[in-house]
């Protein structure tokens, strides 16, 4: 059997809400080896699990994260935005943006890696990092948690703040990352799935972790598989986990 991990992108974000506790149950039952969540910080200090900087594109509230506090935050609905999708079921409706503490919470009992990527290449949230780590330190347990972002600063604040870190910088090219690894103590790069399968050759010799992005088709998963990358992030975790599961 292959060596490469199944991540869930932001849950199952293909068939369920992403970034939500049901859609983080259902990747886990979908049988991912890890997940890929995005955090935000509010204006309370509250580290809470969304993708974008603001509410509108995927909850029925509007407003930057950043203006709201956790308790108006919950006020809106993080699932009521796909009743697109084929599964979907009206119980999603109630579905909130959880906090970071609650997707901990929720991951207690399963054996599955974390990946969280901190979305801070766009805005500024000075104490990010150490909210985080906190937060992991108090209900992470001994799972194994990968930091990521696009934002270099963010990583090299979290090692500065805890020397045991796993960090990878986020990242669409393929050369200077590299040297990143190298001279930075970098421990991976997660890397979108175009700039690896258009690169293969230079793959050879990667120092670290090599975790892609987001692949979501068939012939994408299975050139990850054969390249036995060291994790794949698809928003399809059941059809990654089934190529998986022939090797
Ligand atoms: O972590 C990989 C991937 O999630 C980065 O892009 O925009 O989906 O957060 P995005
Ligand atoms: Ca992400």
């Amino acid at each position: 059997m292959t060596g490469t991990k199944i991540f869930g992108h932001r849950g199952a974000k293909g068939s369920y809400p992403e970034n939500t506790l049901i859609g983080f149950q259902k990747a886990i039952d979908e049988g991912v080896d890890g997940l890929e969540i995005d955090v935000h910080m509010t204006a309370d200090g509250e580290i809470v699990v969304i993708h974008d900087e603001r509410l509108d594109r995927t909850t029925d509230g509007d407003g930057y994260v950043k203006d709201l506090t956790l308790e108006e935050i919950k006020e809106y609905s993080a699932g009521s935005r796909f009743p697109h999708f084929r599964n979907y079921e009206a119980t999603w409706d109630i579905e909130k943006v959880p906090s970071l503490q609650e997707v901990l919470e929720l991951l207690t009992p399963y054996d599955i890696e974390l990946n969280i990527e901190l979305k801070t290449n766009r805005l500024l949230y000075t104490g990010i990092e150490e909210n985080v780590l906190a937060l992991v330190h108090q209900y992470g347990g001994d799972r194994k948690v990968i930091y990521s972002s696009f934002h270099l600063p963010t990583l090299l604040r979290l090692k500065a703040l805890d020397e045991s870190v796993d960090i990878a910088l986020l990242s669409r090219e393929i050369s200077h990352p590299y040297d990143y690894i190298q001279t930075l103590g970098l421990e991976g790069l997660h890397l979108d799935v175009n700039t690896v399968l258009s690169n293969v050759h230079q793959l050879k010799g990667i120092f670290g972790d090599l975790r892609v992005w987001t692949a979501n088709e068939s012939n994408e998963i299975k050139q990850l598989l054969d390249l036995n990358v060291n994790a794949i992030i698809t928003d399809f975790p059941e059809k990654a986990a089934f190529y998986k599961s022939e090797r």
